[in-house]
């Protein structure tokens, strides 16, 4: 998506061979035209799937996801992340590592939210090793219901998340491919 990369060039800044910052318009102020446009191309690309529900992992999935499902006619579910297991029968919970963070949580969903004959399409704004979206998809699993394609924002493809997803079947879909990150060097795949 043309228009994505160009604001990841003029605002993006690599922290590091790593990590980018985009926080003037995906993860702390967000732009909600842009947000638009990326629901559109998703929306173009997963539609005619039979999907039933998008689902975003919180917090800054949450932007383009409900744009998605705005421009779909579909429910958006957010699957929240908490420091500790609920003790309760009404959810489905998994831990996640965060290997950009270096900690732990438990990806959790209300039974409620989910039923076996659904078909999810999984948005989240950064695709690194893949570690939410696979835990996104054992929860959707858990329940029996479908994971019909994942799609992503900002997709580091020098680190192994779309490799680890393919794998095992699932379609990825990424608005912006990184290949490389450094001091002033931001560098797409084409
Ligand atoms: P993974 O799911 O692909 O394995 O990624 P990882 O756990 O390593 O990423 C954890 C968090 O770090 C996620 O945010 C993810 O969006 C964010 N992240 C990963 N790489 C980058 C990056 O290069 N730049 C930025 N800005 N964020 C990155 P989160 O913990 O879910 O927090 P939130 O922002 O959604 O609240």
């Amino acid at each position: 998506m043309e228009e994505l990369r160009d604001r990841i060039l003029k605002e993006g800044h690599a922290l590091n061979e790593a990590v980018l910052k985009v926080d003037s318009f995906l993860n702390h102020k967000v732009d909600p035209k842009l947000m638009y446009e990326i629901g559109t191309n998703f929306k173009k690309y997963f539609e005619n799937r039979g999907i039933t529900k998008v689902f975003t992992i919180e917090s800054s999935g949450i932007a383009p996801a409900v744009m998605t499902a705005m421009q779909m006619n579909l429910p958006m579910v957010i699957l929240k992340k908490q420091a500790s297991k609920v003790l309760n029968d009404d959810f489905y919970q998994t831990i996640v590592h965060s290997f950009t963070k270096g900690s732990d949580y438990q990806l959790t969903l209300s039974k409620k939210y989910i039923s076996k004959d659904d078909n999810i399409l999984i948005i989240d704004d950064f695709l690194a090793n893949g570690e939410a979206s696979l835990g996104a998809i054992r929860l959707v699993e858990e329940c029996g219901a479908k994971v019909s394609g994942i799609g992503i924002v900002i997709e580091k493809s020098f680190q192994p998340g779309r490799e680890v997803l393919e794998k095992r079947g699932y379609d990825v879909y990424s608005l912006a491919r990184i290949k490389k990150l450094g001091k002033d060097l931001i560098e797409f795949i084409k």
